[in-house]
């Protein structure tokens, strides 16, 4: 790839063609548990955060009557820090000379100016649409006073609050790699190998520790079994109205095949089996051009989330409020020799496999250099989101409009997706995961989408 090109598909600040694209989404700006004083004890007295998202600086408050209001950071009168701000429950205000702003934006008061005043009446500080779905903030950054697309109705917007639990991490990256890493089919085989399976009653929540649908001469296998034996997957892609659908095939006998069925939503969300009744959607958001947050909302088919076994399994690996991690360049991301000699793949833990592709992602460098690259067969699919992506751009640039978004009917689409990770008969792997996938919907309590997301099979096959 040229390096105008690498440089055309990571910039995302303002005012560029990447960013253009990306501001046709919704983002997630951040999670509703942010504001929860038992994770962050400054919300009790002041629920404000500083925001800092595509390369812009804003701040998010909630005010006494549980509105959220997003507002750029930059105070109007002149340009001090909003996030300092002294939050009055109708309004932030800002501590320099006092004007005070309301969830929407307006100026509300100038103390400072004279009696009568009414400068204040003119004053309006740029707000951002926001909504709150599963857990998680998300705002919208496009054009001011344009409207909004409307949301994707995915599995994980429709599953009811009990069915879904959200979590966040920061990675020192760029976000493109931060995706690429999301919808590369073949690392799992490499990176997150494991050199012995665990238990699966101690998979709950723990990605690739469970077992994949199906038996082998009736017995479970654990996906790490299969991930570390069957390393050359057969991958395919098909275009789907939210991005991609991604195969990946690997032949176990003559009888057999694992089949791995996820999801790349455009332009930086994945969507991956957990375990046989959950999926992972995560989100890659920009915080600028060398930092980014994944969001991920994990999503149950079955009983309803547990939340607390989740998040204790999560917070074990970053420090709030901002949700750092505690694993990074500065200690290695935790590398052992001796367990890359004699348990792992990697070297850097079994409990968490986020930190396989953090350390993946990171170690890459801010923003990679993909003119040293060299592509394989096994990276189609990174080539075809590239590809997808270089197109969005100049559409937006003639524009148009991005895939995906803005169209009610695409919209509408935007469903499911499915996704299974599962052993099915050889010769009919097809019908297979399709079957596998209806039983799951049809187990889910909350069975709304099954319809839709017939539809959107009829659609794309
Ligand atoms: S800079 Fe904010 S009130 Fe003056
Ligand atoms: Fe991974």
């Amino acid at each position: 790839m040229k390096a105008e090109q690498n440089q055309l598909i990571t910039r995302i600040g303002p005012g560029t063609p990447c960013g253009a694209v990306l501001r046709h989404y919704w983002q997630p700006v951040a999670l509703v548990g942010e504001f929860n004083p038992e994770l962050d004890p400054h919300m009790a007295l002041r629920p404000v955060k500083a925001v800092r998202i595509l390369g812009q600086n804003l701040v998010l408050f909630r005010n006494q009557q549980g509105q959220y209001g997003l507002l750029d950071r930059d105070c109007p009168h002149r340009g001090a820090d909003l996030s300092f701000g002294r939050n009055e429950g109708d309004g932030l205000r800002c501590p320099f000379h006092g004007w005070k702003f309301d969830a929407t934006g307006q100026c509300i008061e100038t103390p400072a100016e004279p009696a009568g005043s009414t400068l204040c009446k003119r004053v309006k500080q740029r707000n951002y649409p926001l909504l709150e779905r599963s857990g998680v903030l998300f705002g919208w950054f496009g054009p001011e006073g344009s409207v909004p697309p409307p949301f994707p109705a995915l599995d994980c917007f429709t599953a009811p609050d009990s069915h879904t639990f959200a979590f966040k991490g920061l990675w020192n990256c760029n976000w493109l790699q931060a995706f690429e890493v999301g919808i590369d089919p073949a690392h799992p085989s490499y990176l997150h190998r494991f050199f012995s399976d665990e238990s699966l009653e101690e998979s709950y929540g723990r990605q690739f520790r469970g077992a994949s649908v199906g038996t082998v001469d009736g017995q479970l296998w654990p996906m790490t079994k299969i991930m570390r034996e069957f390393g050359q997957p057969e991958i395919s892609f098909e275009p789907m109205p939210y991005g991609m659908r991604l195969t990946a095939l690997r032949p176990m006998t003559e009888a057999l095949t694992h089949v791995r069925v996820t999801n790349a939503i455009f332009p930086h969300t994945f969507v991956i089996p957990l375990s046989e009744t959950m999926t992972i959607t995560q989100m890659h958001v920009p915080v600028d051009d060398t930092h980014t947050y994944w969001y991920s909302i994990f999503t149950s088919f079955a009983d309803a989330v547990d939340r607390e076994t989740m998040r204790r399994q999560r917070l074990n690996a970053v420090n709030l409020p901002n949700y750092i991690p505690k694993s990074g360049k500065h200690n290695q991301w935790g590398f052992n020799p001796w367990e890359q000699n004699s348990r792992t793949y990697l070297g850097m833990g079994e409990d968490d496999i986020n930190v396989h592709d953090q350390w993946a992602v990171e170690s890459m460098g801010a923003i990679q250099d993909r003119t040293r690259e060299h592509l394989g067969s096994s990276d189609k699919v990174i080539m075809a989101n590239r590809r997808e992506l270089l197109k969005a751009i100049e559409t937006v640039q003639a524009g148009g409009t991005p895939p995906g978004v803005a169209d009610p009917a695409i919209a509408a689409q935007r469903v499911g997706p499915e996704t299974v990770d599962g052993i099915a008969p050889a010769g009919e792997w097809t019908a297979w995961w399709q079957q596998a996938v209806q039983a799951k919907r049809q187990g889910a309590p909350w069975n709304a989408s099954l319809k839709l997301s017939d539809e959107t099979h009829e659609a794309s096959i």
